[in-house]
C-alpha cells in the first residue's frame, strides 16, 4: 500500500473522522514505529509501518459498522464522559467493533444519532461543504413572527459568523409554546438552540429527525438499528 496521510489512515481505520483524529495526532495519542507524531501530514505506509492509537495498534481491514440510534435526552454523545454521565455507547448491546457517533448531540437533545467505524463517511456527513441536511423538530417558548422565522431562513449572526439559509416551518401552535421543524445543514454547537435564542425565542425541546432523506421514524427511544445500503444513500439523496 503506498504511503497516504497518518489521519487519513486512522479515518479509515475506524478510530475517528479525519478531523477528529487530526486532534488524536496533535494530543500525542497516535505513535508511528514507536514514536509519538504530533505534528500532521505525516505520511506512513501502514504495511510496512506499524501504527498504535492509545498503545494499541491500528489495523486498517475493519467491517464498516452504520448505525442509526434513538438518542434519549439525558445521555452524552462522547464515548467517555469525564462527569460520569450516561453515554450512548451504553445503548448500543451487542455492538463488538468499535464505533464513534457522527456529530454530537447535546446532553438534553434527543434523537437521530449515526454512529460508525468509517471516518471517510463520517466526514462526507460533517463536512459543510457536503451539505448533508439535518433536520430537527423543536417546541420553543411564545410564538415566532413571520419575520423572526425569516431571519433564521435568511442566515443569522452567532457568534459573528451568519449561519446558512434553514429551512422552517410550524408544525403545530399550543396556548403557550410553538413546535416547528427546522433543517440547517451546519453542525455548530448548540446551533439551533442559539439560533432560537437570538430571535428570543428559548428551546424547550429538540429532537433530531432526520439526517438529508433518512428519518429517524418509528425507532423507539434508546434503541438502534443497522442501516443498510439504501438507508445510507438516502442520507445523501
Ligand atoms: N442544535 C442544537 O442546538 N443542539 C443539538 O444537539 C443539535 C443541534
Amino acid at each position: 500500500m503506498p504511503e497516504e496521510r497518518l489521519q487519513k489512515i486512522l479515518a479509515k481505520a475506524g478510530i475517528a473522522s479525519r478531523r477528529n483524529a487530526e486532534e488524536l495526532i496533535r494530543q500525542g495519542k497516535v505513535t508511528v514505529d514507536g514514536k509519538v507524531v504530533t505534528e500532521m501530514g505525516c505520511r506512513v505506509d501502514p504495511d510496512t509501518q506499524s501504527i498504535t492509537f492509545e498503545g494499541r495498534p491500528v489495523r486498517l481491514e475493519e467491517e464498516k459498522i452504520y448505525l442509526l440510534l434513538n438518542k434519549p435526552r439525558g445521555y452524552v454523545t462522547t464515548m467517555h464522559d469525564p462527569q460520569g454521565r450516561p453515554i450512548v455507547s451504553s445503548l448500543l448491546t451487542g455492538i463488538t467493533g468499535r464505533v464513534f457517533p457522527v456529530g454530537r448531540l447535546d446532553f438534553d437533545t434527543e434523537g437521530a444519532l449515526i454512529l460508525t467505524n468509517d471516518g471517510d463517511f463520517a466526514e462526507r456527513i460533517l463536512h459543510p461543504r457536503f451539505e448533508i441536511e439535518r433536520t430537527y423538530l423543536t417546541t420553543v417558548r411564545g410564538l415566532p413572527s413571520r419575520e423572526k422565522i425569516r431571519l433564521l431562513e435568511e442566515g443569522l449572526e452567532l457568534e459573528g459568523k451568519k449561519t446558512w439559509p434553514a429551512k422552517v416551518s410550524i408544525i403545530a401552535k399550543e396556548a403557550a409554546t410553538t413546535t416547528l421543524e427546522i433543517t440547517i445543514h451546519e453542525g455548530r454547537k448548540r446551533q439551533v438552540r442559539n439560533m432560537f435564542q437570538a430571535i428570543d425565542h428559548r428551546v424547550l425541546t429538540l429532537k433530531r429527525i432526520a439526517y438529508g432523506g433518512l428519518r429517524l421514524g418509528a425507532l423507539p427511544t434508546g434503541k438502534y438499528r443497522h442501516l443498510t445500503p439504501a438507508d445510507l444513500a438516502l442520507i445523501f439523496s
